[in-house]
């Protein structure tokens, strides 16, 4: 498990995982209703997903601070719900541990691709071995009747892959190489027939309300799943993300 293991480079991991949640929270909060048609958006269509196809079991991957689950709608129909994420907010974890609908899984959903950097020598980690790691890891198996990837594609390679390339165990190529590598991995992971994906693809940078600059954040081909909606998310619009510039994240939902 996560917190068992003592190894700085996995400390630091870790961090990461907290820092990074509760960064997610902070620009909620500073945020605000701009966030709102979005996380409305994301429960609309996990509550529609949910009614039509009456589950017993629920699986949420990602489902951090619940900002854009509709627990109690999900709850109400009777379903399980298996809250899955590499770390739980404490708070969270709180609200529901008396609730006997539902359970916490903390696992890695990259298949242990922390505990595989943050066990080893700084030297011993390259581009290869981390492929072969990523390509090779054990798929899940999700028996749920429902399976929700929640946000969460975009974010999978970000913390570890960052971590090594500010280590300059990486170069750009190869970080985006690897991100590809581990979202079609996820891709693999998540059983057809019962899974909807939402998730961000593209971040968007304007000024003075000018589209300036565009960067992918998915490297996978989602075209080729059921469409079932794209929006806009405000994600940023006081220029803290990427500074001088309000930023947009285009994001879908399909069906696996
Ligand atoms: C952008 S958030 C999604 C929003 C989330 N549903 C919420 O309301 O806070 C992405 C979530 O994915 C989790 N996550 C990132 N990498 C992960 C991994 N390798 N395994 C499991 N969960 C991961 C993060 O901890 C975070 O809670």
């Amino acid at each position: 498990m996560l917190h068992r293991i003592k190894s700085s480079w996995l400390r630091n991991l870790r961090i990461g995982y907290i820092s990074g949640q509760s960064g997610i929270m902070n620009r909620y909060l500073n945020e605000g209703e701009n966030w709102n048609s979005h996380l409305e958006k994301s429960k609309q269509l996990i509550t529609e997903f949910i009614l039509s196809r009456k589950p017993k079991t629920v699986r949420i991957l990602g489902s951090g601070w619940l900002l854009d689950v509709p627990i109690d709608a999900i709850l109400k129909t009777g379903a399980k719900v298996i809250l899955t994420d590499i770390i739980h907010p404490r708070q969270i974890k709180h609200k529901y541990a008396h609730n006997s609908q539902v359970t916490f899984e903390t696992i890695d959903l990259n298949g242990g691709l922390v505990f595989f950097i943050g066990n080893r020598k700084v030297k011993q980690i390259n581009y290869f071995e981390l492929a072969n790691f990523i390509n090779n890891s054990p798929l899940n198996q999700f028996n749920e009747d429902v399976v929700i990837s929640l946000n969460l594609l975009s974010q999978l390679a970000e913390l570890p892959l960052n971590f090594l390339a500010r280590k300059q165990k990486l170069d750009d190529w190869q970080v985006e190489e690897l991100t590809e590598e581990i979202q079609n991995r996820h891709l693999q992971n998540l059983p057809t027939g019962k899974t909807l994906l939402i998730t961000d693809f593209e971040e968007e940078y304007y000024q003075d309300k000018k589209l300036s600059a565009v960067k992918p954040t998915v490297f996978v081909k989602l075209e080729d799943y059921k469409q079932l909606a794209e929006w806009d998310w405000n994600f940023d619009t006081l220029e803290t993300y990427k500074e001088d510039y309000t930023t947009i994240l285009k994001v879908k939902a399909v069906e696996i």
